[in-house]
């Protein structure tokens, strides 16, 4: 068991666990981390409403979470994050393989050994005044064969609370990895160690962040953060960096996308899968509402962010929702453009870095059309419109379980998982990419998928409005070599009978004013009515150099005739060469990175699609 290295030593602590663990890897596990974190109490979560409870009004209490006001937002609360600890952190994120060119150049590395001994010095005592959380949560419905176990141990309690809504968490869980069960360990601390009477801050963090995955060995340490991602282990270190890694080995795929369902007034139903990167609007697409013209047309929410998909017996791929809630941005999502959503947090939310009204409920930019006259902003401060900052920062969040969810899908808890027929892949670009078309083959819609790029957004910390490449919006996700996750694409394909339709879409084309040229939200459902009836062998195409694409009249228009006219649909299909031009030398210095492992196929294909648009 690699722990030992870390493995300090002995103290003597109170254990609190209402029930009984049979698993002697846990059990060994749990009591190294004990001698390595020290600190003054240990708790086993079960993952009960009760404890959920308990663990909010102590936090209230401590001055951590602020309840809202129960008759607006019942069992809702706030919290304020130091504002040093406000999103991922991609730089302090690592992937340390045993050998560097595994982890590719999409990843910070550094020599395992040399890492666990840095995390060592830092975990070292780094709980002393805490209690230490063990937390078992599963990704996936429990027992399907789609699932994965992991076990958190962190000294947050916000991050318990969050793994209640995110996962499945709890007592089930260890019932059912039984004595012999594996699981994913998952170490987190915020790297805050208390002195005996030193009074706690109101988000304990610590300058020092690392984020660091063991893929060999299936590891998670993460230090220093208490935000989302950073500490959230179960969702991006596990369910997409990790589970990448297993998927590869494994003949899987774990994907950064959304899963709906989009069933037609005939009653027929189809399931896709789409990757957008981060703030791209997955939430919103993935519990779309139709507009009018579209009656009989019903969309529904399988996940929000994450797909695991693994090919069932009849030759299709399968997928699951990895988690049970949604850990969504909150800007930008109001009544107009995400009802659903709005409806999912309307009760049993946490709410992290948005404004607190003056009638105890939040709000941030975009909820309402108008802002509240006062409010307090997300730092604490006392907020009017005119004060010149934002209420919310611009990467708060929402926690919400999916049960809450008005358009959840039947089956987004089915232990077999639903079968995909689509995979949709876009980004955010004012420019170059149409609107939709679908690839020619799997080939070419792996090519594509690779090659997306997107105007970067506050989810990460990257520079605002710069474009950058993010294959399948895995960038920052991909566990290993991003050369070898492309051919892992391709085989995987070609290793089952019905590969999914790939399609690549672009909510986010502007005039030469800067304005958005396509409405977007719930009108994205023309689209997919589109690729349904495509996948279904209904809808018509020509072809363009890129791939299939629709014309005018294969579109139902009906109700926004005025705003998208045949002339803007042909802006916003078009594919001006000029642009590609720039696009492919884009294209060429990610291939140029990624050269020594790059599949040879994609050379083959950006000469063909090249030749079409000289
Ligand atoms: C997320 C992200 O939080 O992609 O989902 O950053
Ligand atoms: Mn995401």
């Amino acid at each position: 068991m690699v722990l030992s290295t870390f493995a300090g030593k002995t103290v003597s602590v109170t254990v609190e666990k209402n029930y009984t663990v049979k698993n002697e890897k846990l059990m060994k596990w749990v009591d190294e981390a004990v001698a390595l974190f020290q600190p003054d109490s240990v708790y086993w979560c079960d993952g009960s409403q009760e404890e959920y409870d308990r663990i909010a009004a102590q936090m209230v209490t401590q001055g951590k979470l602020i309840k809202l006001n129960d008759a607006k937002r019942p069992n809702s609360y706030l919290a304020r994050s130091d504002a040093s600890d406000v999103a991922r952190v991609e730089d302090r994120t690592f992937v340390c393989s045993k050998n560097k060119s595994d982890a590719g150049p999409n990843n910070n590395w550094m020599d395992p050994q040399e890492m666990k001994n840095k995390l060592r010095g830092l975990f070292e005592g780094s709980m002393k005044g805490r209690t230490m959380y063990v937390v078992p949560f599963s990704m996936g419905p429990i027992g399907s064969p789609l699932s994965h176990i992991g076990v958190e141990i962190t000294d947050s309690p916000y991050v318990v609370l969050s793994m209640r809504t995110m996962t499945r968490m709890g007592k089930k869980v260890v019932d059912s990895l039984g004595e012999k069960g594996d699981f994913v360990p998952c170490l987190h601390s915020v790297g805050a160690p208390l002195k005996p009477g030193q009074k706690d801050a109101i988000w304990p963090c610590n300058e020092t962040k690392l984020i660091v995955h063991f893929p060999e060995t299936r590891e998670i340490c993460s230090y220093g953060s208490g935000y989302g991602g950073n500490a959230l282990l179960g969702k991006k270190c596990f369910a997409l960096r990790i589970a990448s890694t297993m998927a590869q080995e494994q003949g899987w795929l774990a994907e950064h996308m959304l899963i709906l369902g989009l069933k037609n007034p005939e009653g027929k139903k189809s399931y896709i899968a789409a990757a957008f990167p981060s703030a791209c609007g997955k939430t919103n697409l993935a519990m779309l509402i139709p507009p009018q013209a579209f009656k009989g047309w019903e969309v529904t929410t399988v996940g929000d962010d994450i797909a695991w998909l693994k090919p069932g017996p009849d030759g299709r791929l399968y997928a699951i929702n990895p988690e049970s809630g949604y850990f969504g941005v909150a800007p930008g999502t109001g009544d107009k453009t995400n009802p659903n959503a709005m409806a999912t947090m309307k009760e049993n939310a946490v709410f992290t870095n948005v404004a607190l009204t003056p009638d105890g409920d939040v709000w941030w930019e975009g909820m309402t059309d108008a802002a509240p006259a006062k409010c307090i902003d997300w730092q604490g401060q006392e907020w009017t419109p005119d004060c010149g900052r934002k209420a919310a920062h611009p990467n708060a969040r929402f926690t919400v379980p999916a049960t809450q969810c008005p358009s959840l899908d039947e089956k987004w808890d089915d232990q077999a998982g639903v079968p995909i027929d689509a995979f949709i892949f876009g980004g955010r670009r004012s420019t170059t990419q149409p609107l939709v078309y679908e690839t020619f083959n799997w080939d070419f819609g792996v090519y594509a998928a690779a090659t997306i790029g997107s105007e970067t957004t506050a989810a990460a910390t990257a520079k605002v409005g710069e474009v950058r490449r993010d294959p399948m919006a895995m960038l920052p996700f991909c566990g290993y070599h991003m050369g070898d996750y492309f051919q892992h694409w391709i085989d995987l394909g070609h290793s089952i009978k019905k590969a999914p339709k790939v399609f690549c879409v672009n909510w986010f084309l502007k005039d030469e004013k800067g304005k958005f040229i396509w409405p977007g939200f719930g009108e994205n459902m023309r689209v997919l009515e589109w690729i349904f009836d495509r996948v279904n062998q209904k809808a018509d195409a020509i072809e363009t150099p890129l791939g299939y694409a629709p014309r005018y009249e294969d579109l139902n228009f009906a109700g926004i005739e005025s705003e998208v006219t045949p002339e803007v649909f042909e802006k916003l299909m078009t594919i001006n060469a000029k642009d590609w031009q720039e696009e492919f030398k884009l294209r060429e210095e990610l291939f140029e990175q990624l050269k020594d492992r790059l599949p040879e196929k994609f050379k083959a294909i950006q000469e063909y699609l090249k030749l079409g648009l000289a």
